[in-house]
């Protein structure tokens, strides 16, 4: 690969012209039995460099080397040529990251690691998920310590009830309440009903079971205050409570109104939705929300919620265009 990375980098444009001192053949006079005298000297011309490679380092599913940027260059130019170089180099893909300014890593798997999926190792830690695998062979991990709250938009049919229903697999053994609002009807949830602590399947049930959850909350709150921490993980093990998960299926349905008589119902919903995910990271409360992106109803309530993590659901889809 080293060998033939001037060649791959060339033909990648990501070379870069240099003045350089060369040793150079230079024509000079013909002699009459027509053999061209050449001079040989060394003069600057103009040589294309090719990007400095440190040795490359085996990985499962292949290799991982690190490149320094020439100057003048960027990660993104490199991400932008990471499929000339996979098929260059005849792999299945090229990743690209930049740990440190003026380095890139490429990660190049030889075979698609998503082609076979076994059954994926539990976490041994709290709150923490392994929900499937990355394209790069790697676990995907959701760890609810870190980010508590999740937004997962995507459209119809891409994977989001699947997402939620791998949040359940991977937390049921843990510690862990589990509540779960389903607005299809309860068709996602209600399998696991007997693991739930609570499942709100229509919008009356929900708003019911939302004020019981924001109770909760500042119950905890005030435990914390008595006992004089920011928040349940600086309280004594003995003295915590239980880490509540909230899981929302169908978010778009809270909001969706048919007449003004449901504007109440709707606007105490809004109030305990926005509100949960501000206080409730302290009282060990996190929640993950899947909602189809397109629907309009989610589109005032987005801004106010504090769903710090936003992801998006998409099978099947072609390159994913640049966003504006
Ligand atoms: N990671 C995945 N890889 C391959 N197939 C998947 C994956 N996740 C879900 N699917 C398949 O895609 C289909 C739709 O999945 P799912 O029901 O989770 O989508 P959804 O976004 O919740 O759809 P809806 O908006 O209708 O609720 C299912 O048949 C499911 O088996
Ligand atoms: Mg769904």
């Amino acid at each position: 690969m080293r060998a033939t990375w001037r060649k791959v980098a060339l033909g990648c444009a990501l070379t870069k012209k240099q003045q350089r001192w060369w040793f150079t053949v230079v024509p000079r006079a013909v002699a009459s039995t027509g053999i061209v005298k050449v001079r040989r000297r060394i003069q600057r011309v103009a040589v294309d460099v090719k990007p400095w490679m440190w040795l490359p380092l085996p990985t499962r599913h292949g290799w991982r080397v690190t490149v320094r940027l020439l100057e003048g260059r960027i990660p993104a130019d490199y991400s932008q040529a990471a499929e000339r170089l996979a098929h260059a180099w005849g792999v299945h893909a090229v990743r690209v990251s930049s740990p440190r300014p003026g380095r890139i890593v490429l990660a190049v798997t030889i075979r698609d690691p998503l082609v076979r999926l076994d059954t994926l190792p539990a976490s041994g830690e709290l709150l923490k998920v392994i929900v499937g695998k990355l394209e790069t062979g790697g676990p995907w991990t959701i760890d609810f310590r870190a980010v508590p709250h999740w937004l997962n938009a995507g459209a119809t049919q891409s994977g989001k009830s699947n997402l939620a229903n791998a949040l359940i697999v991977g937390l049921a053994p843990q510690p862990v309440a589990l509540v779960g609002f389903d607005l299809k009807g309860g068709v996602e949830f209600a399998p696991y009903a007997p693991r739930l602590s609570a499942l709100a399947t229509n919008r009356a049930e929900s708003v019911a079971l939302l004020g019981d959850l924001v109770a909760l909350m500042l119950d905890r709150m005030g435990l914390c205050r008595a006992g004089g921490a920011r928040n349940i993980w600086q309280l004594p093990a003995a003295l915590r409570p239980v880490p509540v998960v909230v899981l929302v299926d169908e978010l778009a349905e809270l909001y969706l109104m048919a007449d003004k008589s449901e504007k109440d119902e709707i606007a105490k919903t809004s109030t305990a939705c926005c509100g949960s995910p501000n206080s409730g990271e302290r009282s060990a409360s996190t929640c993950s929300c899947a909602g189809s992106g397109s629907a309009p109803t989610l589109a005032p309530v987005l801004p106010r919620c504090g769903l710090s993590a936003r992801g998006g659901s998409a099978i099947g889809s072609t390159t994913p265009k640049p966003r504006p």
